[in-house]
């Protein structure tokens, strides 16, 4: 029999879904416009557009595999048409982004990076040196008890840290649920694991009532909170720390990192959108969607697809809404940041990843 063609679009190792396609597939990392003629699958990686040219290009195409979650640089209208199924990855690297945010938020508690500058400047000493924080006995506030949010708040907790949370969307079984305000006013630190499409949720107003020194960290979205923001309350105080995967505009170029008003304070940590990207995530992100590509060419459906088209995020299906138990009238929090969060697969935020 001859094998079936599955197209690699983007950097794909063969070596990671080659054995999970199995010997009737024909994986082609690099496709011709041959390839493309025949291939019935394509595992696509974050950065690849698919359009209808491209699409138009795979007359044979059955399923395609996007690697992580974000489907919006895939045309799912013109997929829908053909009957493809866009398929996703939810969840492959949660483990990997929250080990990230929760190193990053311990090496800003314990003041790591002003210690390594401190030796290296050569000013040994203890008495100059910066004085570490304690994680053991500060309160975390988890802001979204999603996926990452939820592992992050387990890693807290383990280090003895007092965990609060605030998800009005889900019940957090283990920790206390509070309002946004409650959660900031009463953290150390603070850790950001919500979609981003609602916009700005931590405002100057917000961090006003902080304690002063707060430690922030942000890799969920750039959209949630201000440059500028982080940058006047390093300045005064309020914030102590801030650590951030993600940025407005990505790839921050060298000449934007020039001019970054975050550069340059001593209590800041950059990752460059790759805490999802750790080689066990990306494994798992290959496989699941190796999985799914081997799932559709077979007859059975795969573990996870994309909605045809992106949902509405204001007008979620109201099967979908938890009870609001800890729902709080929050004064700092836009009206539109009431919506219902996805909770399936299906309704992912619609947000590339660098998967
Ligand atoms: N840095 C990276 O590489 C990386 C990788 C994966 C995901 N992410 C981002 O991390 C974030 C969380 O991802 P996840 O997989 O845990 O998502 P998830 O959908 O599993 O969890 C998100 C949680 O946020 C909650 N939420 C929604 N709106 C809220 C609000 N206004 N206030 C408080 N909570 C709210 C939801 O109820 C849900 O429990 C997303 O922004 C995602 O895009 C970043």
């Amino acid at each position: 029999m001859t094998p079936r063609v599955v197209v690699g679009l983007g950097p794909v190792d063969p070596e990671l879904v080659v054995p999970v396609l199995g010997p009737s597939v024909r994986f082609v990392p690099d496709p011709t416009p041959e390839d493309f003629a025949i291939a019935e699958g394509a595992i696509v990686r974050a950065a690849v557009d698919v359009d209808r040219t491209l699409l138009d290009r795979m007359p044979a195409l059955r399923v395609l595999a996007r690697t992580g979650v974000g489907v919006d640089r895939i045309d799912l209208g013109a997929a829908a048409e053909r009957g493809i199924p866009v398929t996703i990855t939810p969840g492959s690297n949660a483990r990997a982004v929250a080990e990230g945010a929760f190193t990053m938020l311990a090496s800003l508690i314990k003041r790591m990076g002003e210690s390594h500058a401190h030796v290296v400047g050569g000013r040994w000493g203890i008495a100059a040196a910066p004085t570490p924080g304690d994680l053991f006995g500060a309160t975390l506030a988890v802001i979204g008890y999603g996926r990452i949010g939820r592992i992050v708040a387990g890693f807290a907790a383990a280090f003895g840290m007092e965990v609060l949370v605030h998800d009005p969307f889900v019940q957090a079984e283990t920790h206390e649920n509070v309002s946004l305000d409650d959660a900031v006013r009463r953290a150390d630190a603070i850790t950001l694991h919500l979609p981003g499409d609602g916009g700005e949720l931590v405002t100057p107003d917000l961090l006003a009532a902080a304690r002063p020194g707060l430690v922030l960290v942000n890799c969920a979205r750039a959209s949630l909170v201000r440059t500028e923001t982080l940058a006047r309350a390093l300045a005064d105080g309020t914030l102590g720390g801030v650590g951030l995967d993600v940025f407005d505009t990505e790839p921050v170029t060298a000449a934007a990192i020039d001019t970054h008003p975050l550069v340059g304070h001593p209590g800041v940590m950059f990752s460059p959108h790759t805490t999802g990207l750790s080689e066990r995530a990306l494994v798992e992100t290959m496989r699941l969607a190796a999985e799914s590509v081997r799932a559709v060419l077979h007859g059975r459906a795969p573990a996870a697809v994309a909605p045809a088209a992106p949902p509405h995020r204001h007008t979620p299906p109201h099967r979908h809404t938890p009870p609001h138990r800890h729902t709080p009238p929050h004064r700092h929090t836009p009206p539109h940041r009431h919506t219902p969060p996805p909770q399936t697969p299906a309704s992912e935020p619609q947000t590339g990843e660098h998967t």
